[in-house]
């Protein structure tokens, strides 16, 4: 069992000690890798690592195609300022070429896994003799993985998954113990800029666990699009996260006198402490009108936006 350590009693000086001596001892000579997708949790294991290890850590994005608009470029540029070399490797055909067919939930998280730690960590650390991955899981991630609500793609040793024989590597995972609250807490006394630490969670499966049924192309292009609106529209609101989804089902619309049997995006937007419980946020209806307005008038082939009212549970926060 994880011990949990509470957002109210986290002393981040200490825990920043405890961890950058814990990674050290763990990673003895020689180079670690780590992905850094620009989330809260890996952009803190990153400076974690950075600090422990310094030029001994190879940071890499992986450009999966499942990523948000400009968002590899983005995490890079950023990281660059703050001394960490972001390699980008582009791996979006892999990824998507594993997803293609897949509509099951937990198959899609399960492609996902595979191509990411043993496909591409898996060549990636071969190539330079890495010994480790070092990642940001949280606790809430291996929560729902053990209580068999989601596979979240990150989770292993709790799953009796040995990486070490499954990829070939082994995993160090230094924010084991927090949640978000904490993690962010972490990442403010590290200097990330509060663009970073208060950034709202976003999946390991990215825009995949955003669009239910096949991930394709078309339909990344579609919610990747939306997404942007979304957040766009909703950072302000304070909550906790929001999203878009899009939906498999298709409703008939009209456009231009037209028929048009067009594709559904579903809003949701979340408040939450710890993403264990959480309430939709009582949005003013203006703001959703708006919302929804920019997604009809900018995504072509879509006739229907709806704003989610369930609360987790019995929802969960993610759709797929
Ligand atoms: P759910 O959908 O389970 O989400 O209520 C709880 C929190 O976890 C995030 N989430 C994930 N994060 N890999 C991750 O790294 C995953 O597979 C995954 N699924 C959900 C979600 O965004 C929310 O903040």
């Amino acid at each position: 069992m994880t011990k949990e350590i509470l957002a109210e009693s986290l002393n981040t000086e200490t825990f920043i000690t405890e961890k950058v001596n814990e990674i050290r001892q763990s990673v003895g000579e020689g180079t670690t890798i780590n992905a850094l997708s620009g989330g809260v949790d890996s952009s803190v294991a990153t400076l974690l690592g950075h600090r422990a290890l310094g030029m001994r850590l190879r940071t890499v994005f992986i450009q999966n195609g499942l990523m948000r608009e400009g968002e590899p470029e983005k995490v890079a540029a950023f990281f660059k300022d703050l001394g960490v070399k972001v390699e980008i490797i582009d791996a979006e055909e892999e990824f998507l070429s594993a997803l293609k067919g897949i509509t099951d939930p937990e198959e899609k998280r399960e492609a996902i896994t595979q191509t990411f730690y043993k496909e591409v960590f898996g060549r990636l650390v071969r190539e330079s003799k890495a010994l480790h991955l070092l990642q940001g899981t949280i606790l809430t991630d291996i929560d729902e993985t053990v209580a068999g609500i989601k596979r979240q793609h990150n989770v292993f040793e709790q799953l009796g998954i040995n990486p070490q024989e499954a990829f070939g590597y082994s995993i160090i995972e230094p924010l084991i113990q927090l949640r978000k609250d904490s993690v962010r807490k972490v990442g403010k006394a590290l200097g990330l800029t509060e663009e970073y630490y208060a950034r709202i969670p976003f999946p390991g499966p990215a825009l995949a666990a955003r669009i239910i049924g096949e991930v394709t192309r078309e339909k990344l292009g579609i919610v990747r699009k939306a997404t942007s609106i979304t957040e766009k529209r909703l950072c302000e609101t304070g909550a906790f996260q929001y999203m878009a989804i899009l939906h498999e089902d298709r409703v008939t619309g009209m456009r231009d006198g037209k028929r048009d049997f067009g594709r559904q995006i579903e809003i949701r937007c979340w408040d939450s402490v710890d993403a264990r419980t959480a309430t939709p946020t009582n949005l003013p209806y203006e703001t959703l009108t708006k919302l929804a307005n920019e997604i009809l008038e900018q995504i072509a082939g879509v006739v229907s936006v709806t704003y989610n009212i369930a609360a987790k549970p019995p929802s969960t926060i993610e759709a797929v």
